[in-house]
Formats: structure tokens, sequence, C-alpha cells
């Protein structure tokens, strides 16, 4: 069964509206995987409008589960995961002031800088996924620069997956069956929600992980987080 990683970031965003320590993002994340969740993801970005810097020791601290960190490897980033040490560190090309990752990495143009990258990563012992479309090409430029892991980029998926839900899945399954077959672990996320979710991972075989926030938050309102986490982990089997 996949693993839920739920994302974080838009409890950080509520908190940060009004200053003050409400609602309490470690209080949250350690009730996630009370829950059930499997992961904690966080995606600090330059401008640190919902995860903080300051943030992440203290949630390496308190998650018992996986540790997910996600962001643009440029410096003040590098440093941040190389000193916090989370399971898996997964590399998305973000530019600073970006209101949310619309594009997997050019694995193929960014090879020299992805591979140096992953190998500091790497020497620490930190599991690295790379954010890519569902394209072949992409898959195996992942592989050759010595990603653990690639975490499809699923927005175009969720986009179309009402009117053609097989369509919007196809690149996706051919991907997935290419990296089962080269040997790269497969992690996926955005906007997949409680209506998509079954459908994407029975059709992606090897589906190792989901990283989960907007929607999973925004249907917290309604349901209460304990019941939506469980929610999502029925949907993932
Ligand atoms: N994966 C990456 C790389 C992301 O940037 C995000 C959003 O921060 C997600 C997954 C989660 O997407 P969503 O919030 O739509 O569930």
């Amino acid at each position: 069964m996949p693993r839920l990683s739920v994302n974080i970031n838009k409890v950080a965003l509520i908190r940060n509206s009004r200053g003050g320590n409400l609602p309490d993002l470690v209080q949250v994340a350690k009730d996630c995987e009370a829950f059930g969740a499997q992961g904690i993801t966080v995606h600090p970005r330059p401008d640190e409008r919902h995860i903080r810097y300051s943030d992440i020791p203290m949630l390496k601290e308190i998650v018992t589960t996986e540790f997910n960190i996600e962001g643009n490897p440029e410096p003040r980033f590098m440093d941040l995961v190389l000193k916090n040490r989370p399971h898996q560190c997964t590399l998305v090309p973000d530019s600073p002031d970006q209101l949310t990752s619309d594009a997997g990495w050019d694995t193929v143009k960014n090879a020299a800088f992805l591979k140096d990258v992953i190998a500091r990563f790497h020497e620490a012992n930190i599991r690295v996924s790379l954010f890519v479309d569902p394209v072949e090409k992409m898959v195996e430029g992942a592989k050759a620069v010595g990603a653990d892991r690639i975490e499809f980029y699923t927005g175009p998926f969720a986009a179309q997956f009402h009117d053609d839900p097989e369509g919007a899945v196809a690149p996706h399954t051919r991907c997935a069956i290419l990296a089962n077959e080269i040997g790269i672990g497969i992690n996926a996320g955005h906007d997949l929600n409680l209506d998509n979710l079954r459908f994407y991972q029975e059709n992606v075989p090897g589906l190792l992980e989901v990283s989960i926030g907007h929607a999973l938050i925004s249907d917290a309102l309604y349901y209460g987080l304990r019941n939506t986490v469980q929610m999502y982990l029925e949907r993932l089997g």
C-alpha cells in the first residue's frame, strides 16, 4: 500500500496569518501521525510564507514516521536539509516566488547540477526524489543522475481526471512501468484528493508514496483531521 505523507504547509499558512502559534504545527504533525499518516511533508519556500525555516528543527525532532522536505536546492535550502537530515528530500524546480509547483525537472538539461546535489545529499544518507512530469525521458534522466525516486507531478492528471480518467492516468502508468523496470522508486503529488486518489493508485504500479496537502487540509474543515486522514488511507487501499 502506498504511504500517505501529509503536507502541512497549509496549516502553517493559517498560523502565519495571525502571528502566534495557532494552529500548532508540531501538534498537527503529531496528530496526523497518530491518526495513521505514514509521513510528514513540508515545503519551505524562500519567502517562508507557510513553513518557516525555523519550523524544521522542531518537526525533525518530533516526526516519528518519514520526514520529507521539498524544495528547490538553492544554497540556503541545501544547508537547511543537510543540517536537519530528513529521511527524504524532494527536489522541485520552483522559482522563488512561485505560487505552487507546476512542472517537473528537465532531468536531462539539469543533469550535471542534479547529480552534484544528489551526491551531497547521499553523503548525508538522505534519500532523494526528483519531481518530474510523467515523461519517459525525464524518468530515465532521473535514474541517470542517481535519484532514488521520482515524484510524478499529478496536477494535470487531477485537472483531466473527471473528463477523461483513462487518458489522464495513461502517461503515469507508462512511466511507472518504466520506472519499475529501471529500478527507481515512485512517489506522486499535487492536487490528489478523495475523488481521484484511488483511481490513481490503482493505475500506477509500484506507487510507494503520495504527498497530499491542499485537498486534505481543506477536507479536514468538514470531516475533521482524524476522519480525513483515515479517508485518504482508505483510498490508498
Ligand atoms: N508535491 C510537491 C512537489 C508540491 O510542491 C506540493 C505542493 O506543495 C505537493 C506535492 C502537494 O500538493 P497538494 O497541496 O496539491 O496536495
